[in-house]
């Protein structure tokens, strides 16, 4: 049978789907169904240096072709996330984990990451730099100034293995120069795509969620081209050091096997796992390992990045 195991850094996983961060990973309960289910790992909740409630709902719906959200960070604080992953890390059979988080500010973000880095926890931190949905915060990876900045001071503390979190790029241009700021660093992993940000979906003559009157980040069939873009392009550009963990639109098999092609070494599943629940996971495994039985493929390293062009 075709392995679909994969690698990041030193950490293995004996599949490479996984939940991306958002959904069902607000609660250890949550956490703990991805956790049993046939997923490789599961990431956190973006945690933050306190707890919020975020926006006010409705704050995430389902669209025919997606979803539509403008959470605005919910969630338990980084520390009941750290807590938890490290109570799983000292565990015999556990998986290997992504913990997300994030400050409200740069200095609440160095906050977090001193005390991650002075913890017990060993295992992967996926900084998110691409939250579209808390008023007045711009989406920092949209700023590569302020980018370059805070990952200098970052690694000039924090030795642990780190990654992050990107929202879509829809310029060549931005592609060379988001690259360049990445490549200056010792990263694990980048992670595209978050959701396309402040997008608006009408209903009859109506918004359909209620913070941002409606503006909210896009996830789902919409966005599947510009994530393997967003993949494809950074795997031409990054050092091969940093893996890319690709997000957005992986509803089936063949949608993973796209984004392995394009350069993936993890999949992650937002909205089709909000629609399916954990029963996801297994499905989309059974169509992968399908499709890369019919094309004789034992391992994800067949095919990995492998795309073809037309000369
Ligand atoms: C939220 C949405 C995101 O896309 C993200 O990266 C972080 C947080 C949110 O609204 O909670």
């Amino acid at each position: 049978m075709p392995s679909t195991a994969t690698k990041i850094g030193n950490f293995t996983f004996d599949n490479c789907l996984m939940n991306a961060a958002g959904v069902y990973c607000m609660t250890k309960d949550e956490l703990a169904e991805v956790e049993a289910s046939a997923a490789g790992s599961f990431v956190t909740k973006t945690g933050t240096l306190e707890p919020r409630l975020g926006n006010p709902e409705p704050r995430y719906v389902n669209v025919p072709l997606g979803s539509i959200n403008s959470m605005g960070l919910p969630n338990n604080g980084f520390n009941y996330y750290l807590d938890y992953v490290i109570e799983l890390q000292n565990q015999p059979h556990t998986k290997n984990h992504f913990l997300s988080v994030v400050g409200l500010s740069v200095d609440e973000t160095h906050k977090i990451l001193q005390t991650i880095q002075d913890s017990d926890y060993q295992g992967l931190v996926e900084l998110n730099l691409s939250c579209p949905n808390v008023p007045g915060k711009p989406q920092i990876a949209y700023d590569f100034e302020t980018t370059t900045e805070i990952l200098t001071k970052v690694f000039s503390y924090y030795t642990k293995p780190l990654g992050v979190k990107l929202p879509p790029y829809f310029d060549i241009v931005h592609f060379d120069q988001a690259a360049a700021v990445f490549n200056q660093f010792p990263l694990a992993f980048v992670n595209c795509v978050n959701s396309i940000g402040n997008g608006l979906y009408v209903d009859d003559e109506a918004v359909v969620i209620k913070p941002k009157n409606g503006f909210g980040g896009i996830g789902g069939d919409y966005i599947k081209p510009t994530a393997l873009a967003n993949v494809h392009a950074f795997y031409q550009r990054l050092k091969p050091e940093i893996k890319i963990i690709g997000t957005g639109g992986v509803k089936t098999g063949r949608d993973a096997f796209e984004h392995i092609l394009c350069g993936a070494s993890m999949v992650q599943i937002g909205t089709a796992l909000q629609k399916e629940g954990v029963q996801v996971f297994e499905r989309i495994t059974d169509e992968l390992r399908a499709i890369m039985e019919e094309k004789g493929y034992s391992s994800l390293e067949d095919f990995r990045g492998k795309l073809q062009y037309i000369d």
